[in-house]
This record gives C-alpha cells, structure tokens and sequence, in this order.
C-alpha cells in the first residue's frame, strides 16, 4: 500500500466508456479515492475500444486496478439493436488525437455485472461512479434489487437540468441507453446526479494545455493531448476552443462533495417522447407540490478548485 491516507479515501467502482474525460476522471479518482475496480460499457466508441482504452489509461499511470468489460449494447437497442457511439466528439476508437500503447494487461473477467455485485457485497459503503451509459448498473439492479441498498449510492455524470447534447434535450450517457437509465433512476438508490447543466462549468482551455505541457510529467502531456484534441473538436462543432470537462464531476461529487451545490429534485426518464427521448426530466417547479425528490442533482462547482484537483492528478 502507498502512503497516501487509505482511511479518508472513498471507496469507488468506476463504470466508464472512455472516453477523454473518462480517461481524465480515472486518473483523477486513482488520486483521491480507492477504487475497487473499473467496469466498462459500450458509449463513446464500442466496448473493445473502451475496454482498452481502459487498460491502457490505468498502465499509463501505473495502476494494477482490475478491468471487467460489462454491457455491449443497451437494454433495448436502438434501430436494428445497434448501439450508438459519439466517434464525431471523442473519434472512432474512443480516445482520439492520443497515441497509448496497446496495453499489456487484460480483462480480470467479462462480467461487469457479477464483479458491480460480489466487490458490493465484499466491501461496504462503496459508490458506484458511473460516467457512461447506465446499461451495466441497471443490469446490476435487475439482477440483485438489494444491490441499490447496500451500495453508499451511484454519482452519474449523465442528464441535464437544462439543455441536452445528443438531442435538444437529452444528453449522450442517457440517451445512448434509456431504459437503463429508467431502470437506476426509479431504484430508491442514493443517487448523484452531475448533469450537463454542472459539467459545462469547468472547462478546458488552450491555456490549460500548455500549463499542462509545461508540467511535462507522463500524465500531463497525456492529458494535454486528450483536451487538445478535444479543443480541435469543439472547434468544428461549437466555434470554440474549450471543452467541457463532464466526468470528472462526478467523481468530485464523492471525492470533495464541499465543491458541489446540490438541490434534491424529483427526476425522470423520458421513453417516449418523438422529441424528448433520453432526456431527465427534473421537477423544477417553484411551488411546494414538487415530486418527491430521487436524486441529489448538481447545479453549481467551484471550478477553480476543482480544475486544480485535475492539475494535480498529473503533476506526476
Ligand atoms: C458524456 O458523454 C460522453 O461523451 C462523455 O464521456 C460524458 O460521459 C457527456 O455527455
Ligand atoms: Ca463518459
């Protein structure tokens, strides 16, 4: 064991679809939390890609946490069961602009679902840090209703309060499975939600790439070229160069929760909608006839602080 303070690290399951910010969100939970593990799904590229995008992010940074591959395909699956990917923001191998070396580890098993089940019966208090498509903790839940009451609760970066990015109205990691996200957000689980509405307050900037190169550590050139990337992307899509860092808000919401304002509201999945499928449909009304509220959800972050924690991460 290192000799970081093991007794104030928070416990963690990360299940992720790396992914830029995946990658970046990793490394920031390896710096500040014991993760248990890494479960990947199928979400910004297919899951072979995350699964190795996954590997290849933990040798990186010399990180021997085990890698099970989970969910290929959402519950229900879109238009001939395709699952669908976001190649035009993150490439098509998931983790475009960076050159990792293939990683010389491998899988500690297929089976996200059984390992999210038996590390949560082994371990107590442990959070499930979900930054892709629910597809995997959804399948948990199905499996093992009880796994939602022994867990400390899952912290999703996933929805919006606001605007969406997939759609109108939904964003990519709810919209890419929705019946998942259905499945976890009607669980009674404690539930974190760090939304688009939150994640576009800490944003990467050119100036941050080159303090980042300056630094000139493995990991934050590694991490330099993961924003630049981005930054090329949003270019073409937004007409800036910035980009939002998503999931490492939901890993800051277990890590430093002081960093995070948050309101209980009442939340659900929209099925159905022609326009409004995948979106979370957060009961902001202003009177007291709110729903009864399901999920802690994120309205505002120090950003500041926040971006240090990430700096901080790759300093070494
Ligand atoms: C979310 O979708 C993915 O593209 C990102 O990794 C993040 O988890 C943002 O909508
Ligand atoms: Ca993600």
């Amino acid at each position: 064991m290192d000799q970081r303070n093991q007794q104030r690290r928070p416990k963690v399951i990360i299940d992720c679809d790396p992914g830029h910010d995946d990658a970046v969100a990793i490394i920031l939970a390896h710096a500040h939390a014991e993760v248990l593990g890494i479960t990947t799904v199928s979400g910004n590229a297919p899951l072979l890609s995350t699964t190795q995008n996954a590997l290849s992010v933990l040798e990186l940074i010399d990180e021997d946490t085990p890698v099970h591959s989970g969910a290929a395909a959402p519950l229900k699956g879109w238009e001939k069961g395709e699952a669908i990917h976001a190649e035009g923001v993150h490439g098509v191998g998931g983790l475009g602009g960076v050159e990792l070396d293939a990683p010389s580890r491998s899988v500690a098993s297929s089976d996200a679902v059984q390992f999210l089940l038996t590390a949560t019966r082994a371990h107590t208090d442990v959070w499930i840090v979900a930054i892709g498509p629910l597809t995997n903790v959804a399948l948990a839940l199905q499996k093992d209703p009880t796994f939602s009451e022994r867990i400390a609760g899952i912290s999703i970066m996933g929805g919006s309060a606001t605007v969406g990015n997939a759609t109108r109205v939904a964003e990519f990691n709810i919209w890419a499975d929705p019946e998942a996200a259905d499945v976890v957000f009607r669980s009674g689980a404690r539930l974190k939600m760090c939304g688009l509405n939150l994640t576009h307050q800490l944003t990467t900037t050119d100036e941050l790439v080159e303090q980042l190169r300056e630094m000139n550590s493995k990991n934050s050139i590694f991490v330099a070229a993961l924003f630049e990337f981005m930054h090329g992307r949003m270019e073409e899509l937004i007409g800036r160069r910035r980009s939002a860092l998503h999931d490492p808000c939901a890993v800051i919401a277990i890590t430093h929760p002081e960093l995070i304002v948050s309101e209980a509201r009442a939340v659900a999945i929209e099925l159905d909608g022609t326009h409004t499928r995948g979106m979370t449909v957060v009961d902001e009304r202003v009177t007291r006839r709110r729903d009864p509220a399901n999920v802690e959800v994120a309205y505002s972050i120090d950003a500041d602080r926040a971006m240090s924690l990430v700096v901080e991460s790759v300093r070494n």
